[in-house]
């Protein structure tokens, strides 16, 4: 049986039974396996860039005794959108999440984007609501050491206030990880550069949230 680990579950939490989803770069399948076996969501369909990795999804699938969907895709081309309301996309950058979300065509029926991206929340969190969704839930998680941010968006006209954009819906924990990683960056950084100014500001507007 696969036990996913404590960002997937947050992850799979994000999905109720009412979603039709693809899972974007599925990698193993674990998480859409988990969905499907469990009766977590109304169906799902794996896709990866990547032909071993996928491979590993349809292997793990059919161990699994499972029928999904599975498709060949640089992120949402290839993918058949009929039916499909949701979204999600895990472990991967933000420029490759916005690269695969500019496809516009693709999203007319999508109300709901699930995403963990690696790295440049803010930039990530600026563009979603660019396209017309909104921020509903983020979730920080810590797994295996290292931090992990979880956003649930859907379809919406409403926009984020600038502090939600640059910091989401920080909690304490995060925050202080945040603080502590930029006291570190402003180690290694005159204190006359523009670096510098930005990363203490950024430390100041942390501190007024979390406190
Ligand atoms: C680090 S893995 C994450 C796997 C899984 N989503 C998770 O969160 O555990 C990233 C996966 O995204 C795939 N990927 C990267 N760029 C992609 C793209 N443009 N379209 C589809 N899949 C992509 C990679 O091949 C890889 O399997």
């Amino acid at each position: 049986m696969i036990r996913l680990s404590k960002r997937l579950e947050v992850l799979a939490s994000f999905i109720s039974n009412e979603d039709s989803l693809v899972d974007v770069g599925c990698d193993h399948g674990y998480l859409s396996i988990y969905l499907k076996k469990n009766n977590k969501c109304k169906r799902v369909i794996c896709s990866d860039i990547n032909q071993n990795a996928l491979d590993s999804a349809i292997k793990n699938i059919k161990d699994s005794n499972l029928q999904i969907d599975c498709y060949l895709s640089d992120g949402l081309k290839d993918i058949p959108m009929n039916n499909i309301d949701t979204i999600l996309i895990a472990g991967m950058g933000s420029s490759t999440i916005i690269d695969i979300l500019k496809n516009k065509d693709k999203l007319s029926s999508v109300k709901k984007i699930v995403l963990q991206s690696n790295n440049n929340h803010e930039e990530l969190r600026r563009f979603m609501n660019d396209i017309g969704y909104y921020l509903e839930r983020e979730e920080f998680v810590f797994d295996k050491g290292k931090w992990y941010v979880m956003m649930l968006y859907s379809k919406s006209n409403k926009k984020n206030s600038d502090s939600e954009i640059k910091y989401g819906y920080i909690n304490k924990d995060y925050g202080l990880y945040l603080l502590n990683t930029y006291q570190e960056l402003l180690k290694k950084i005159p204190s006359d550069n523009d670096d510098y100014l930005k990363y203490e500001k950024k430390m100041k507007e942390i501190k007024t949230i979390i406190k």
